[in-house]
């Protein structure tokens, strides 16, 4: 066990989780599509996760696809009693990568079917419907009929809870009086703030918020303030970008992804890293520059 534990734990849906989890995204070939160059290295990933005390792992369908849910089957079967796969409806993905909307009724049940199949299990434990309103960022849209269909499958035991991915403030109101949302997976990290205000309510509301890109994503975060506290610190900088994000709400979640078992042991070790309060206010500041709303 590492220092996983450190973060402390968060209720999502029935399940205490282990604040730091793990983001399979990256374990595919590039652009999200195909298989990865070397498949044993992702599942050294994957098991090297949960050895360490990951009890929470972001995935997808889409992610490949198929890739990174095979690769879950494949390294972690059969799973650990405590282990929370966290998967996502409502995209798919065309012959050229695209992300495309599956927001179709047959669409989704035929999603939650494949994930079923593919992770090699009776019952998904959290489902996230993801919003493709917008692809990059939330935008206003009714949920209504696909979450409607997705309750209807948790109603027939198909899926224990349900979450929210892409999400604007309204949508998840408008979710909530159709079925319990336990979650809700936006875009944020230290440089990414739009939604401090929805955290800090979700907070007070016992939903987990789960902020997907907590590196950064595509383009890893840089900033000298970020450097120059992680050197003070002697820690990494993507070690206090996580230790930022514990910080910032005991509702929040990250799911940083990586494919290097290094970058994998060096972000669970940031867990144990403490920011004085001091630094955690020069980060704060970052977001404020970088013009959140
Ligand atoms: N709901 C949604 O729409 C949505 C969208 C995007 C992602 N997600 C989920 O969120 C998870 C996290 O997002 P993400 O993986 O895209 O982005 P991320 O965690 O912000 O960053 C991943 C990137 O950072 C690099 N990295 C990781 N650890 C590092 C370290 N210690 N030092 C230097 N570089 C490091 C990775 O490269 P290496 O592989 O080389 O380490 C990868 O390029 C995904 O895995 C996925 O499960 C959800």
């Amino acid at each position: 066990m590492s220092n996983v534990h450190k973060a402390g734990t968060f209720l999502l849906g029935d399940r205490t989780t282990r604040r730091l989890g793990y983001g399979a995204m990256q374990l595919t070939g590039p652009r999200v599509f195909g298989p990865p160059r070397d498949p044993d290295a992702a599942i050294a990933v994957l098991r090297e996760a949960v050895a360490s005390g990951v009890n929470h792992i972001d995935t997808s369908d889409f992610y490949g696809p198929r890739v990174t849910n095979e690769l879950i089957r494949k390294a972690l079967r059969p799973y650990p009693g405590e282990l929370v796969i966290v998967t996502k409806v409502g995209a798919r993905r065309g012959a050229d990568a695209e992300w495309l909307p599956a927001f179709g009724a047959q669409e989704l049940i035929q999603a939650v079917h494949d994930n079923l199949r593919n992770l090699g299990v009776d019952v998904l434990e959290v489902v996230n419907l993801r919003c493709m309103f917008g692809i990059h960022a939330p935008a206003e849209g009714s949920i209504e009929e696909p979450l409607t269909v997705l309750a209807e499958l948790q109603r027939q035991g198909l899926i224990r809870h349900i979450g929210l991915s892409n999400v604007t403030r309204t949508q998840i109101e408008q979710g909530r009086a159709i079925c319990e949302i336990v979650c809700v997976q936006n875009h944020y990290n230290l440089a990414h703030r739009q939604d401090d205000a929805l955290i800090d309510e979700l907070a007070g509301e016992g939903i987990a918020y789960v902020p997907f890109f907590p590196l950064g994503g595509f383009t890893p975060l840089q900033s000298s303030t970020l450097s120059a506290v992680a050197r003070d610190l002697d820690a990494t900088p993507m070690q206090v970008a996580l230790a930022w994000l514990l910080r910032r709400s005991p509702n929040l979640l990250p799911i940083p992804g990586t494919s290097s078992i290094a970058h994998l042991r060096e972000n669970l070790a940031a867990a144990g890293l403490d920011l004085p309060r001091q630094a955690a206010r020069a980060l704060d500041a970052i977001g404020a520059h970088a013009g959140s709303a």
